[in-house]
């Protein structure tokens, strides 16, 4: 165990993850709220440290992994402040025996409040009519004013079916809803019969549904998952919800269908390139758009801010840390 360790965080994050690292080592950190540190700046700062709080707008990649192997210091551990970790070559830091861990669970709710208020969002076309109205152009009750698409009784159809897919089927229920859902792994009957969800393959799924919503992790296997063949498999009335990661849909495909009519709408909290968007995206009044914010409640944030930190404090006391994403290196 280094006795007192270099720990390097990335952006600013919420306070109450900083006194956890401080008590058993030396923090450096971005307090520039907002600002990113662009990959070469990473690779200037990262070696030489014992740890890495990262975020997912840092490219953890093998060259930047080897770096930090080769530093004074060899780096010990990469602390994901997020479920997702797609931003890390884990086989790069498996191989070097560097240590991954992430932020599971404590946003699955609050993941799967935001992808339910897209959906209604989009399906009642809120912000579309809040820009009318902020721009004095309501001029009164009228019958075809705004009319959208109801979500009560609709078809749900669920691509990913982990802890964030199950919460929102939950919220599904309560509005009557019926669940479809396709997974890799199919849950088990009790399972099923407990979220009220039913199994089909994906194009099933993506023929019947309403309104699709993406679940899935990010990874080579779910690269445009979603394209232009199974946005033309949807209704056209389909409204396509996305809070999982931006690369999991084609974006140039899906502005496509959104242009066509090969679909009805999206709400999105991803993008494939971000922080870039396809331009005609920003400018459909079928589409609602948030910058990466699922998770952004402050309860959630700071819980996943000082998840972040355990993970870091576990290791350093030689413990097991209770998120790690690669526990072979361990040994
Ligand atoms: C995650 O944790 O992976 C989210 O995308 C950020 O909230």
């Amino acid at each position: 165990m280094t006795e007192h360790p270099k720990i390097l965080v990335t952006q600013k994050v919420p306070d109450p993850a900083y006194p956890l690292l401080e008590a058993i080592g030396d923090v450096e950190a971005n307090m520039e709220e907002g600002v990113i540190w662009p990959y070469e700046e990473l690779m200037r700062r990262g070696p030489g440290h014992d740890y890495i709080y990262s975020l997912l707008t840092d490219n953890i990649d093998a060259r930047f992994l080897e770096a930090c192997a080769a530093g004074t210091a060899h780096l010990k551990m990469v602390a994901n402040m997020a479920v997702g970790f797609n931003n890390i070559d884990v086989e790069a830091a498996t191989r070097l025996g560097i240590a991954v861990s992430n932020t599971p669970g404590v946003l699955s709710d609050t993941t799967a409040d935001l992808a339910f208020a897209l959906l209604m969002t989009t399906a009642r076309r809120i912000p579309e009519a809040e820009r009318y109205l902020r721009a004095g152009k309501f001029k009164g009750w009228g019958p075809l004013l705004f009319c959208g698409v109801d979500v009560h009784h609709a078809t749900l159809g669920l691509i990913g079916a982990g802890r964030i897919g199950k919460i929102v089927a939950k919220r599904a229920s309560g509005f009557e809803m019926k669940v479809l859902y396709y997974d890799v792994y199919r849950m088990s009957p009790e399972d099923e019969a407990t979220y009220h969800m039913t199994y089909m393959p994906m194009d099933d799924v993506l023929k019947q549904a309403d309104f699709i919503s993406i679940h899935t992790p990010y990874m080579p296997s779910t690269h445009h998952l979603i394209s232009t063949r199974e946005l033309s498999l949807m209704k056209p009335s389909t409204i396509v919800i996305n809070t999982a990661r931006g690369p999991i849909v084609d974006e140039k495909a899906l502005v496509k269908a959104l242009q066509s009519g090969t679909i009805a709408g999206a709400g999105l909290d991803v993008f494939e390139n971000e922080p870039a968007i396809e331009p005609e995206l920003l400018t459909m009044e079928n589409v609602v758009i948030v910058p990466h914010i699922a998770s952004a409640s402050l309860k959630t944030r700071t819980l996943m801010a000082t998840m972040a930190s355990d993970n870091i404090v576990a290791h350093f006391h030689g413990q097991r840390p209770p998120n790690i994403v690669n526990p072979e290196v361990l040994g």
